[in-house]
């Protein structure tokens, strides 16, 4: 299976060759991907695409603030004005409708639509009002995020995620937004990648707001977690037509070597990428191993927190980018081993499509609730230049290829993925790393905000025609 993966990006199966579809994009004809119903669309967060951060009322987010603070943004970037989507949304779901995309994938940025006090802000709820109605006269479904990282600074400044109060104020936020947006929303996300706020966030200090504490990252999961499974019920109670769920990213640990320590650091690279986040959700549980290799990073739990923290969901959105590979530290622990001679994209990232089999399959022994599956973002940053006006960015098209080959691969082994959302509709702010990393299908030029269709946004949609027009 590993081998038939990767084959599928040297050359063309001799099934798809002569075929008049034969593209280096389009899937082979027995692929799942040609279901009707699988979705496939594209995501965005708002952080990394609004802009216009004092407008209309907008408080300040704790990206705000890190990314306004010396070297902790590559080349000192900020979200300010990005791709300025608060002001070219209609043209952007134009674009979006045009490459015959079927989903949209968009996150809210709390502290546009809600004060210090908790009240409403109607002009920043306006708009994501008039944006979720468009969609829905272009018959895109929507797959909103309510927590992709803006969190509001004035929270922060009590604490953030390591108060606990935190986790309630997410669910009056939660509530506000599916009082206010029901019947607009088809899937509600409460958390994008939980990992990243907390381990980057409060662990490592990659991210906003920039703590590194072990301790800190275990106790703002919890709360997460917490506000995740507080918000879950709410959602039901006010929205009740749409799905629920929230989104992971899942990572993909291999073992430098066959030696028990070097399987057991692989295995402990998993318990804290996958199972800190998964084991809750699905067992009600932490995984005890977690804490053998951060001794005494236990988090304070509450009577019953686990159990809302086990709310079942609709649904399970997964991110995947990449695998890491490791080797035992000595002690209780992992360190990377960067392999030599594999292909890497511009983040450095190793592309590794097998990964997102293995963990999707793996899932499904390890979770018998596993919930149904959307890939809610999958994709690679190039460095993308426009000539002539056209992008070909040939290692994304192998890329999504080859990816959506692992989820078809998944799928055929049983895992019930229903959808996938190419990262991103649009280059953006790659949050530590700026303007510099190019994740869109379509290009962003941001001295002029000329957006350009790149050449696999092009595949994505002759496919997509082409699939529609199958009887
Ligand atoms: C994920 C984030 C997303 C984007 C991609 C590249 O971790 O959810 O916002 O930055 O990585």
């Amino acid at each position: 299976m590993a081998n038939d993966a990767s084959a599928v990006s040297d050359a063309p199966s001799s099934a798809v060759s002569n075929s008049p579809l034969a593209d280096p994009f389009t899937p082979p004809a027995d692929s799942s991907l040609w279901r009707k119903n699988f979705l496939l669309g594209a995501a965005t967060a708002s952080y990394q695409i609004e802009g216009a951060v004092d407008e209309d009322g907008r408080l300040p987010s704790i990206w705000d603030t890190f990314s306004a603070t010396p070297g902790k943004v590559l080349a000192g970037d900020t979200g300010a004005v990005a791709c300025d989507h608060y002001h070219r949304w209609e043209a952007d779901i134009d674009m979006l409708a045009s490459l015959g995309l079927e989903g949209y994938r968009l996150s809210i940025a709390w502290p546009r639509v809600m004060d210090a006090a908790g009240r409403p802000n109607r002009k920043g709820l306006d708009f994501y009002k008039r944006l979720l109605n468009r969609l829905k006269e272009k018959g895109i479904t929507s797959f909103v995020t309510l927590y992709h990282w803006d969190l509001p600074q004035h929270l922060e400044d009590r604490g953030g995620w390591l108060n606990r109060d935190t986790a309630y104020r997410f669910a009056d936020y939660a509530d506000l937004m599916s009082r206010e947006l029901a019947g607009t929303v088809d899937a509600w996300a409460t958390l994008n990648e939980p990992w990243c706020s907390a381990y980057l966030g409060y662990g490592n200090g990659h991210h906003a707001p920039g703590l590194a504490n072990d301790r800190f990252a275990t106790q703002a999961m919890h709360h997460l977690l917490l506000a995740h499974g507080l918000a879950i019920p709410v959602l039901r109670g006010n929205d009740p037509a749409s799905q629920k769920g929230i989104v992971a990213n899942i990572g993909r640990g291999t073992a430098n070597s066959d030696s028990a320590a070097d399987q057991r650091a692989a295995h402990l690279f998993e318990v804290q990428h996958n199972a800190w986040i998964l084991d809750p959700l699905l067992k009600g549980e932490y995984p005890q191993d977690l804490f053998e290799l951060w001794p005494g990073t236990e988090p304070l739990v509450l009577d019953g927190d686990m159990q809302t923290i086990a709310a079942p969901l609709d649904f399970l959105g997964i991110n995947y980018y990449f695998r890491t590979n490791v080797a035992s530290d000595g002690a209780h622990g992992f360190r990377d081993v960067p392999l030599e001679g594999v292909e890497r994209t511009q983040m450095g990232w190793e592309v590794f499509p097998d990964g997102l089999r293995d963990l999707l399959t793996g899932f499904k022994k390890t979770y018998n609730n596993l919930p149904p599956i959307y890939i809610t973002e999958n994709g690679m940053a190039s460095d993308d230049k426009v000539i002539d006006g056209h992008v070909d960015d040939t290692q994304r098209i192998s890329f999504l290829k080859r990816h959506l080959a692992a989820v078809d691969q998944a799928i055929k082994a049983g895992v019930d993925v229903r959808g996938y959302f190419l990262w991103s509709l649009m280059d953006n702010f790659e949050w530590a790393f700026g303007y510099e990393r190019r994740f869109g299908v379509v290009h962003v030029d941001y001295s002029t905000q000329k957006r350009t269709v790149k050449r696999s946004a092009e595949l994505v949609a002759k496919f997509l025609k082409e699939r529609k027009a199958r009887v």
